[in-house]
């Protein structure tokens, strides 16, 4: 059903997002008429075909529905009618959960339900042709025309009134700024990581890092806000060339998110952010194209699961018979 609401919301884009639009199921028109739903509502449209049109959905039928935008936005939208047909159903969970997925973002994303993550925290390419000393480089770190689509997809899968923080790369801060606000994101913030060492020595020595916090929606506002200058500890980059560390990342997560929300990585790498997930409680999704770092981000999370979980046997102690309050671990 996600479906719909995801070729309608491509359809429209680029016409008017918050148009109403009406859509009529065309396979089944009796007691079908056309339905009134805004485009933006992903899961209102999947409720009002619910409602009205009771297929069965969960087979994964392919129908075709006609949509059109109303008079009164005519002069806004598309004028004629178009089809579209529905040729997969995908449920509201992601089948990602707890995962490192190999892969490009952009098709990982696209098989996501949308609003179905409540925190992305990420680290893509700054296009900047990095490669350290030892000659790592960074796949996508050349050209732009992953970052457009892959904003799209971040946006679609996050849920609303929620926020992202997406480091970038200062040189391209045009190309980040259009990506994010083409897609939707409102930026509401901007987070300076102070570094203890000079990353590089050029016109001024490079001793910070630097995200945007964008929202969707209208996000509620942290209780106790952070500051929006955070100190960065030097990660090694053992796993990965510009490896960020769990230090600086953990806090974030705790700030705009809940334990067992879902937090999205779609530039994993060696999965810094994803590790910072686990160990604050959260699930995650961590997403990354390339096999080397695909894999060291795999170990990596089951080295900390491992971690998580010794820890865990120490605190609670040996099995103490007298200690009622041990009987759901133990017995
Ligand atoms: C700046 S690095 C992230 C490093 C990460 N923060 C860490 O601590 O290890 C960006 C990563 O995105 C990956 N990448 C680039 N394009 C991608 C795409 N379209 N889909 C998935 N991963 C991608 C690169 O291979 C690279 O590992």
């Amino acid at each position: 059903m996600l479906f719909i609401a995801r070729t309608l919301l491509r359809a429209l884009t680029a016409a008017q997002r918050t148009a109403p639009v009406l859509l009529r199921l065309i396979s089944r028109p009796a007691g079908s008429g056309f339905q009134k739903i805004f485009v933006q509502r992903t899961q209102k449209i999947s409720q009002t075909f619910r409602k009205c049109t009771r297929l069965p959905w969960e087979a994964g039928p392919s129908h075709r529905f006609a949509w059109r935008v109303p008079s009164d936005f005519r002069d806004k939208g598309p004028k004629e009618i178009s089809e579209m047909a529905i040729t997969n159903v995908v449920s509201t969970q992601s089948n990602f959960t707890n995962q490192i997925v190999h892969g490009n973002c952009i098709d990982v994303m696209r098989q996501m339900p949308a609003n179905s993550v409540d925190f992305i925290l990420t680290d893509p390419p700054y296009l900047v042709n990095y490669r350290d000393r030892s000659g790592r480089t960074i796949q996508n770190d050349v050209d732009d025309t992953w970052l457009k689509p892959a904003m799209a997809e971040a946006y679609r899968v996050l849920k609303q009134d929620r926020v992202a923080i997406m480091f970038y790369g200062w040189t391209r801060v045009d190309a980040f700024f259009n990506a994010w606000k083409d897609a939707g994101f409102q930026p509401v913030g901007h987070l300076v990581f102070r570094k203890t060492y000079t990353s590089k020595s050029r016109f001024l020595r490079y001793q910070h890092e630097q995200a945007f916090l964008l929202a969707k929606g209208r996000p509620p506002l942290p209780k106790q806000p952070l500051g929006d200058v955070i100190d960065m500890p030097y990660s090694g980059n053992k796993l990965h060339p510009t490896q960020k560390p769990v230090a600086a990342l953990a806090p974030l997560i705790g700030s705009f998110s809940l334990p067992g929300e879902l937090v999205l990585d779609p530039f994993a790498g060696s999965g810094s952010s994803c590790a910072a997930a686990l160990l604050t409680g959260r699930r995650h999704i961590g997403i990354e194209m390339d096999d080397a770092y695909f894999q060291q981000a795999r170990a990596r999370m089951e080295r900390v699961k491992v971690r998580i979980a010794v820890k865990r046997f120490s605190e609670i102690g040996q099995f103490d018979p007298t200690d009622h309050l041990q009987k759901d671990v133990w017995l």
